[in-house]
């Protein structure tokens, strides 16, 4: 007996799918942290509806070459152009790299690529070239396209990337009426800087829609695998108790019940508490934290208690007090705060911000307090006033 482990998104899919047909979007962008199921839905659900629909599926990750967007959207032409099923079209794309299958700590394999360089690479002329006829030649074969361009805030790190951008967009402006592009993300921030770029806006007209929390279904779905699987069972309740404790991630309320049926343990929420305490020692933050700034440290501090308002004066003087300086300047807010975008923090509406990785946010409560702040000294205040007579380098 199979078990079909995935639990279908048949409203998002709907919704989505209703919107491209009815050309009320030609474009959508779906965003979620890591592990959410951005992927899982892509592959799972969308193509294979787009599918029943008449479209043909193009799947590209991003991430998958790093260095080569180009190669990873010409390969993933290549091969939606080859024919074969979506699944083959979405695993044969790789070359320069290599594939490999590891086991992981809870004995669920995972797919990892080493590539061998490691340099940005701009697409030169004849890749682009090479790119256009293949895409036109998919248009001539097919009615409709729809292209899925997974961890696309990638385009946003590098410069090099710049002229595939436009290339996209011009492609996408040409055939508007053919093709249907689905980007997802999982830094809000890198998509928004993607978006928002001058020099080649290219997604000047995507709406952008949050992958839902998974929730009781889901919940009421593992449930019957895990009992199909182990011939055992856990409480619905106990299930949402777990979950909750995962943060809503299905990649570890996953991954615990895996172990569970390996290991035949029974009870998930210790089970789910000790996913959730290894997951945090095994984690870099320790690393992370001593890498950043004593400025960078008191943001993230106030911004993780739940504070707003960074530029007014009840966060200057908490900076301030945790520096050991009389006053910190706007300017030097602002830096720290650019330098923490994308990489821990997204901006989510005017003036507030939220950590990219909920789980950082977690180690910072656990890890400092509120009040971790020394009192002004005055020696500091001396020197600091000092240092900002210097001339600027
Ligand atoms: N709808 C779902 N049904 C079952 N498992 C899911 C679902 N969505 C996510 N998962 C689990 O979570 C893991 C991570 O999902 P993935 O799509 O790779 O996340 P993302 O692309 O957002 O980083 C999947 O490999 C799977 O184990
Ligand atoms: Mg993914």
């Amino acid at each position: 007996m199979t078990i079909d482990w995935h639990y279908p998104r048949h409203d998002l899919t709907k919704r989505v799918m209703d919107a491209f047909d009815q050309s009320v979007s030609d474009t959508l962008t779906l965003f979620a942290p890591r592990r959410m199921g951005k992927t899982e839905f892509v592959r799972y659900d969308l193509i294979p509806e787009a599918a029943k629909r008449g479209y043909v599926p193009v799947y590209v990750s991003f991430w998958e070459n790093r260095d080569d967007p180009a190669l990873s959207l010409l390969l993933a032409i290549k091969s939606a152009l080859a024919e074969g099923n979506w699944w083959r079209r979405a695993t044969n794309r790789l070359t320069g790299a290599q594939l490999s299958i590891k086991g992981n700590a809870s004995g669920e394999l995972e797919a990892s690529l080493s590539v061998t360089e490691s340099k940005p690479t701009s697409p030169d002329s004849a890749t682009l070239a090479d790119l256009r006829k293949h895409i036109t030649e998919l248009l001539r074969k097919n009615d409709r396209v729809l292209l899925c361009l997974d961890e696309a805030q990638h385009l946003a790190t590098s410069s090099a990337f710049e002229s595939l951008v436009f290339f996209l967009r011009t492609i996408l402006d040409e055939n508007r009426k053919q093709i249907r592009v689905m980007y997802t993300g999982s830094s809000r921030d890198g998509l928004r800087k993607l978006f928002s770029k001058r020099k080649a806006a290219l997604f000047q007209s995507s709406s952008q829609i949050d992958l839902p929390l998974l929730g009781s279904g889901f919940i009421e779905h593992m449930k019957s695998c895990y009992q199909q699987a182990s011939g055992r069972e856990f409480t619905y309740t106990e299930g949402q108790r777990a979950f909750s404790l995962l943060h809503h991630v299905p990649r570890e309320f996953r991954s615990v019940i895996e172990k569970m049926i390996l290991s035949g343990a029974t009870d998930i929420l210790n089970e789910a508490a000790h996913a959730y305490d290894n997951q945090v020692e095994d984690s870099s933050y320790p690393v992370l934290w001593q890498n950043l700034k004593a400025i960078d440290h008191a943001l993230l501090i106030w911004i993780a208690y739940g504070h707003a308002s960074l530029y007014q004066e009840a966060c200057k003087a908490y900076l301030a007090n945790h520096l050991g300086v009389c006053s910190v300047e706007t300017h030097t807010i602002q830096n720290a705060i650019n330098r923490l975008r994308g990489e821990h923090l997204s901006l989510i509406a005017h003036g507030a911000y939220e950590f990219e990785d909920a789980r950082f946010r977690d180690w910072i409560i656990a890890n400092t307090s509120a009040s971790s702040s020394r009192l002004p000294d005055e020696q500091l205040c001396i020197e600091h006033q000092q240092s900002d007579r210097r001339p600027s380098e």
